[in-house]
């Protein structure tokens, strides 16, 4: 595809300005341009059908089933978008007086009381922007908990499953804390004698995905709560898969002391790429004071912002967190009303569909029920036709989806891990085991399709280190021709869409 600067020619443009009729602004000769801008000249019909093409090239949860492990790209309801845009809320300035911000006030409030039915807990903060930051946060308020009660320097470990998220690790890492791994049983468990051999006094707490990044619930649950509990230390419930167990099994009830709900995931808000995310955080009565300010609170029948808590963490975001998640949080939670239990029950349903449809055609390291997601191994196909699952991957992308999540968790070799979510007909997930049977048996008879895939979109398969490290995003004029000669040398790796 060609760039704008590629297709400008002298003179056209996109507008007609009025005539100007107020005098000329004096610039002094020193602060004025030498020459014009080198901006790209196009008449109004190119430049849209540019951006037009452009906006093509993206695959989205709008365009097609986007299967993404652990992601939960699921649809996001428009009337989301109606009530986030109502003026009260678009236009509403951060720094409003309370008076004048009731209803902002109240939609969080009601939001962090849903929340805390949700996560079976006693307190909400809404601030974290992530579930990384709600991680971090929940980790602050464990070492404030301890400095509190006086074993802040006893405790200073905390303990992560090896099928963690990257970002477990790294939150662990960043607080301060040392990181201790624990192992994953022949079930797909952590494996609890493990376990028992690593938490000590030492132990400021666990950070748990449940079920876990193998779509996994852990059968041993109450008994791993009890080992911490047992050792004064704390839980910590990394909330990304909610969308499994949403108004069916709560973490608190399950032991958890802190979680982090990504409003972004289970609650639907457009993400990815760098959409806006929300990961508040539920938290027990007894780290309640902790928690960061201002918390939004309810006074007889008016809501304000509570600054002063002696004990808190302090602040985590700017203002009160990312208010528009909020609202389309809350429209969505409302719109499900008692029925967000359906939500997860669908969620799991349509991943046990697809297991069961795909189960023969591709290795299963771990036959159990699975939750809203599960997690298949392409080790059968590498080692007889060498077919890996980064094939498999981009071979999808040549039948019109979006690629599972793959080589994650680092336990399953091959994996290929699968989120269908709720929002998915039967027709659709029918049409995606067509695919990955096909490809299954391409993998058998026509190897080469795969290792050449993906043949119909706009990129082939592209130097991936490369792409992010030294992503060209200027144009090189005539001065820099090895940037033009790199975004060309990208170019041709183009395929031949539509052309
Ligand atoms: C299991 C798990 N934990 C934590 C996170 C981090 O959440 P966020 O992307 O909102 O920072 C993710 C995100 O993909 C996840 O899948």
């Amino acid at each position: 595809m060609e760039l704008l600067y590629e297709k400008s020619k002298p003179g056209r443009r996109a507008s007609t300005l009025p005539s100007y009729d107020l005098p000329a602004a004096e610039v002094p000769a020193d602060l004025r341009r030498s020459e014009p801008p080198r901006l790209p000249e196009l008449a109004e019909p190119e430049l849209v059908r540019h951006f037009t093409e452009l906006s093509t090239r993206n695959f989205g949860i709008d365009t097609g089933f986007y299967p993404l492990g652990s992601c939960t790209m699921k649809h996001n309801p428009r009337v989301n978008e109606r009530v986030v845009m109502l003026p009260g809320f678009k236009d509403l300035h951060p720094h409003q007086e309370e008076a004048g911000a009731q209803g902002a006030l109240e939609l969080m409030w009601r939001l962090q009381e849903i929340l805390k039915e949700v996560a079976g807990l006693d307190a909400c903060s809404l601030q974290p922007a992530a579930g990384s930051q709600g991680e971090l946060t929940g980790l602050m308020l464990m070492r404030a908990y301890f400095e509190d009660i006086g074993q802040g320097d006893q405790r200073d470990t905390i303990i992560t499953a090896d099928t963690a998220h990257g970002t477990n690790p790294a939150s662990v890492t960043m607080a301060g804390y040392k990181l201790e791994k624990v192992a994953t049983d022949a079930r797909g468990n952590l494996d609890v004698d493990d376990l028992r051999a690593k938490v000590n006094e030492r132990t400021a707490g666990l950070m748990l995905t449940n079920p876990s990044t193998l779509g996994l619930f852990d059968e041993n649950i109450e008994q791993v709560a009890k080992i911490f509990h047992d050792a004064g230390s704390l839980l910590y419930y990394d909330g990304a898969n909610l969308n499994a167990v949403c108004g069916i099994s709560r973490p608190g009830d399950m032991g958890f002391d802190i979680v982090h709900i990504n409003l972004h995931k289970t609650f639907s808000q457009p993400h990815g790429g760098g959409g806006p995310g929300g990961g508040p955080i539920v938290v027990r009565e007894k780290l309640e004071p902790f928690l960061p300010v201002p918390a939004v609170v309810k006074d007889g029948d008016a809501f304000r912002l509570e600054h002063d808590r002696p004990k808190s963490i302090g602040k985590v975001r700017g203002f009160t967190g990312p208010f528009g998640v909020f609202v389309r949080s809350y429209a969505y939670i409302r719109a499900y009303g008692p029925g967000l239990r359906e939500m997860s029950e669908t969620a799991v349903l349509n991943a046990n569909y697809l297991l069961a449809k795909l189960r023969d055609a591709y290795d299963l390291p771990y036959d159990r029920l699975a939750m809203h997601e599960f997690v298949l191994s392409a080790r059968t196909l590498k080692r007889e036709h060498g077919i890996t699952a980064l094939d498999v991957a981009k071979r999808l992308m040549d039948y019109g989806y979006h690629p599972p999540t793959i080589y994650f968790p680092l336990v399953v070799p091959e994996a290929l891990m699968i989120e269908p979510t709720e929002t998915e007909p039967k027709e659709r997930l029918d049409a995606f085991v067509e695919a990955m049977l096909a490809i299954a048996g391409e993998a058998a008879e026509t190897p080469e399709l795969l290792k050449e895939a993906p043949t119909s979109r706009p990129v082939r398969r592209l130097d991936e280190v490369k792409a992010a490290k030294r992503a060209v995003v200027k144009y090189g004029f005539e001065e820099h021709p090895d940037l033009s000669a790199e975004a060309g040398e990208v170019r041709q790796l183009e395929a031949q869409k539509g052309a």
